[in-house]
């Protein structure tokens, strides 16, 4: 009797082990079976958490790109906003009028959704001419949000640019007409564009635009994000090096993109053969446009090498 009970004590505590065991292995293989289909249906994140110097030196993963209500800037980040469009008012004012924003916007805007593999895949659709005759319109559509910038058109130029715009990217001088499901992205470069941002969505604030003011009678309040102008600093000290002025709208844009999307992929960047920024919609008249403020071919070195470390997918169109 007492040999049976030491087997069966055996037994069970083989038994035991067996199933300790099995249960360990099959939690490692559910693991690494999970963790192999996750990067295989989209890889998110992945290429973030790679740790390249060049990218980690740039790249400040805790910097906060849009404004939310509970957002301090620093004096810092004021001081160098403040001088990129000549601001007059001070940082209390910043603030007095940020709270005004976020009486009538979403506290915590509102980042891209993810698609049904939990992926979160951004386009980024600059205006550049190269985008003619490409035939990306169905690739940029593909993306979970498609994100455009200023006055980037989609009728009549679909097969090259695609239908679907989930965010536009725009300031008061460049803004248009946005329907309920288009989330409005404000890159503000004075006070004055975060009161223009108020005005177009109340009718209480006199505005001098009231041609804006009345386009953006369908947006949805509930869409809107707003640039923080720390992240703007950011994006030209970290990424430009302080090169030019500012950085341009577009290129804000795919920073942003890396920061809010698993998934980046960037269209329609890139100068003509004469240097200027032409856009896919228009003849350029004014030969001698060039990048202005903005440093053009050094954000366009930044995206190729961003693109060569698998940082985003650059399609480059054709000049
Ligand atoms: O011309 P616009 O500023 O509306 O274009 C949006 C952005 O697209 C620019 O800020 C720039 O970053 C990018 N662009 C470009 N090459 C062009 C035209 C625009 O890289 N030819």
């Amino acid at each position: 009797m007492a040999f049976l009970n030491k087997r069966t004590f055996r037994r069970k505590v083989l038994l035991l082990l067996l199933y300790i065991t099995g249960i360990s292995t099959a939690w490692n293989l559910s693991m690494s079976f999970g963790f192999y289909l996750q990067n295989i249906e989209c890889g998110c994140g992945k290429r973030l958490e790679q740790d390249h110097p060049w990218f980690m030196q740039r790249f400040q993963k805790n910097i906060t790109p849009l404004l939310t209500s509970n957002y301090t800037l620093s004096q810092e980040a004021f001081n160098w906003w403040k001088k990129v469009q000549g601001e007059k008012r001070d940082i209390m004012f910043f603030k007095q009028t940020t709270q005004k924003i976020f009486e009538l916007f979403p506290a915590f805007p509102p980042v891209p959704e993810p698609g049904l593999d939990g992926c979160r895949t951004c386009a980024v659709v600059g205006n550049s001419g190269t985008l003619k005759r490409s035939h990306y319109g169905k690739l940029i559509d593909h993306h979970t949000s498609v994100i455009r910038i200023n006055y980037g058109k989609t009728k009549g130029f679909e097969q090259d640019v695609g239908r679907r715009t989930t965010h536009r990217v725009m300031y008061p001088e460049s803004s248009s007409g946005l329907d309920n499901s288009t989330h409005l992205v404000l890159f503000p470069f004075r006070i004055k564009d975060l009161e223009w941002l108020v005005g177009a969505f109340t009718t209480d604030i006199d505005m001098k635009s009231s041609k804006s003011n009345k386009k953006m009678s369908a947006a949805n309040k509930n869409l809107v994000m707003v640039l923080n102008p720390a992240f703007m600093k950011y994006v030209h000290q970290s990424w430009l090096q302080g090169k030019g002025y500012y950085p341009s709208t577009g290129f804000m844009t795919v920073i942003l993109a890396l920061h809010i999307c698993d998934e980046v992929s960037v269209f329609g960047f890139g100068a003509d053969s004469d240097g200027n920024w032409s856009h896919y919609w228009e003849v350029l008249r004014n030969k001698n446009l060039k990048t202005g403020a903005h440093p053009g071919s050094v954000e366009y070195d930044i995206i190729l090498e961003l693109d060569k470390r698998g940082k985003l997918d650059f399609y480059r169109g054709f000049l």
